[in-house]
C-alpha cells in the first residue's frame, strides 16, 4: 500500500510518500477499495495549509477528499457490495492512498466502463457545480448564469453543465483565460481588466438580472454581486479563490491575516443574509459536505446523474493533468502557481518511479508536454 501524508501543515513539499505499509482489513459493515483516482483540487490544498474552514484536522492526515476505486475486500455483514464493484466516496480527507476501508453504506456505485481519472472531478467539482446550480438555485433551462471563477474545477464544471441543459451563461476569470470560456459557450467578462464591474452591470440590465449567480471567487463586494440579480434570482456563494489570487500577485503564498479576517467576515455575512427571510432574491453559502449530512439521497441521485452525463458525453471534465503519488509535491505546486484550469488527478493505478511531473491528459500524450508546462509553472 502506497500513500500521501503530512506530518505538518504548509507548504507543497510537506507532503511525504509513504509506502510498504499492509493495507487495512475491513470490519463489519466495512469494505475495502483499491483505489483509482483521487483528487488533486484546490481544497486539497487549503488542507495542507491547515487554512480549510470548519473541518478540525488532526496531523498525520492522508489528503485526499474523494476517490474512485474497486472494491477488493468485503467485510461481515456486506450485502450490497461484490468485489470487482467499481465505487466513489466523498471524505474530505484519506483519498490519496492506494487503500482504503469505508463504510459500505456511504458508497455511490461507479459505471464500470468510465475511465477514473476522467470521471474523478464529478465527486467533488461537478457534484458541487450541479448542487449549487439545481438544488440551490433550482435552474431551469433559458434561465441566464454568472459565474465567478469560470475557470477553476467547480467553475469550469458550471459553465459545461450550463452548456449541457441550455442554460446561457456568463463566466468571469482573468483576461488570459477569455477562449477557453468562450470555447465552453458562454459570454467572458475579465476582472481583471479596467471596467470589468460596468460590463458586468450591461450585462445584468441587457438580461433583466441574471436568474442564478454562482461565485466561487468572492473578489467583489457583495453588494455589486447582489445588484445583478434578477427579481426571482439566487445566488450561491461557495469559494473564496480571489484572496488566494491576490496574494499570489503579491508574492505571498498564502492570504495574510487582514485578508483571512476578511473572508470569515463576508462568510459570516453572507450566512446572516442567507438566514433572513422574507426577499425574492435570495442568497445561500452552499457546503458539499453539510448539504450532503442533511440530504444524502441527493448526493447519491446526483452523482449517479452525473456519471449517467458523463457516460453518454453530455459532459466533458475538463482534466488539465494526471499525476501519479510520487509527482503530488509538484502538483500541489501547480495549482498553488494558478495556472490549472479545470482540474489536476491524482492516478493511483499506475506504477510509480518513472519520473516525470505528470501526465498531460489525455495520457497518450507526451509527458514532456506536462513536465514543460510544470517548469514554466514553478518558475512562474
Ligand atoms: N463550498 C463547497 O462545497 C466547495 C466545493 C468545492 C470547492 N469549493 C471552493 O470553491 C472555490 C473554487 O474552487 P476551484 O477548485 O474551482 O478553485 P480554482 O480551480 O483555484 O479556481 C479559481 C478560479 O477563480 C478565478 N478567480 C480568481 N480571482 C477571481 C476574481 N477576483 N473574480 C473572478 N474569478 C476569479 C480564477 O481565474 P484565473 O485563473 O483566470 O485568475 C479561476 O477561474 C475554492 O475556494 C474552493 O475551496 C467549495
Amino acid at each position: 500500500m502506497r500513500r500521501l501524508e503530512l506530518r505538518a501543515f504548509g507548504a507543497p513539499e510537506v507532503i511525504r510518500l509513504v509506502d510498504d505499509e499492509a493495507p487495512p482489513e475491513p470490519g463489519p459493515g466495512e469494505v475495502r477499495v483499491r483505489v483509482e483516482a483521487s483528487s488533486l483540487a484546490f481544497t486539497d490544498t487549503l488542507i495542507r495549509r491547515n487554512l480549510y474552514p470548519v473541518l478540525k484536522l488532526r496531523l498525520p492526515l492522508t489528503p485526499g477528499y474523494d476517490f474512485i476505486g474497486r472494491i477488493d475486500s468485503v467485510g461481515p455483514g456486506v450485502a450490497r457490495w461484490r468485489v470487482g464493484d467499481r465505487v466513489a466516496d466523498l471524505i474530505q480527507t484519506g483519498g490519496n492512498t492506494t487503500h482504503l476501508v469505508r463504510p459500505a453504506a456511504t458508497l455511490v456505485a461507479v459505471p464500470q466502463r468510465l475511465d477514473a481519472t476522467r470521471a474523478e472531478p464529478l465527486v467533488l467539482s461537478y457534484l458541487t457545480a450541479h448542487q449549487a446550480l439545481f438544488r440551490e438555485a433550482e435552474a431551469k433551462r433559458g434561465d441566464q448564469v454568472l459565474v465567478y471563477g469560470a475557470t477553476g474545477a467547480v467553475g469550469m464544471a458550471a459553465l459545461d453543465l450550463c452548456r449541457a441543459f441550455g442554460l446561457p451563461a456568463v463566466g468571469v476569470a482573468s483576461a488570459r483565460r477569455e477562449r477557453i470560456v468562450n470555447g465552453l459557450g458562454a459570454a467572458f467578462v475579465a476582472y481583471d481588466e479596467p471596467d470589468s464591474a460596468g460590463k458586468l452591470d450591461r450585462l445584468a440590465r441587457e438580461r433583466k438580472g441574471f436568474r442564478v449567480i454562482i461565485d466561487a471567487a468572492r473578489g467583489e463586494a457583495l453588494s455589486s454581486v447582489t445588484s445583478r440579480l434578477a427579481p426571482d434570482g439566487r445566488l450561491v456563494v461557495l469559494g473564496f479563490s480571489a484572496p488566494f489570487r491576490d496574494a499570489r500577485r503579491n508574492g505571498r503564498q498564502q492570504p495574510g491575516l487582514m485578508a483571512r479576517l476578511g473572508f470569515a467576515f463576508d462568510f459570516l455575512r453572507i450566512k446572516w443574509l442567507a438566514s433572513r427571510p422574507g426577499t425574492s432574491r435570495r442568497i445561500s453559502f452552499y457546503d458539499i459536505v453539510q448539504r450532503r449530512v442533511r440530504r444524502p439521497d441527493d448526493f447519491r441521485d446526483d452523482l449517479t446523474t452525473l456519471f449517467g452525463l458523463l457516460e453518454d458525453g453530455r459532459i466533458s471534465p475538463r482534466v488539465q493533468t494526471v499525476f501519479r503519488l510520487d509527482e503530488a509535491v509538484e502538483a500541489h505546486r501547480l495549482i498553488e502557481s494558478g495556472r490549472v484550469v479545470g482540474r489536476l488527478v491524482l492516478d493511483l493505478a499506475s506504477p510509480i518511479g518513472d519520473g516525470g511531473g505528470g501526465v498531460a491528459y489525455p495520457r497518450a500524450e507526451s509527458r514532456k508536454t506536462a513536465a514543460t508546462a510544470l517548469r514554466d509553472a514553478v518558475r512562474g
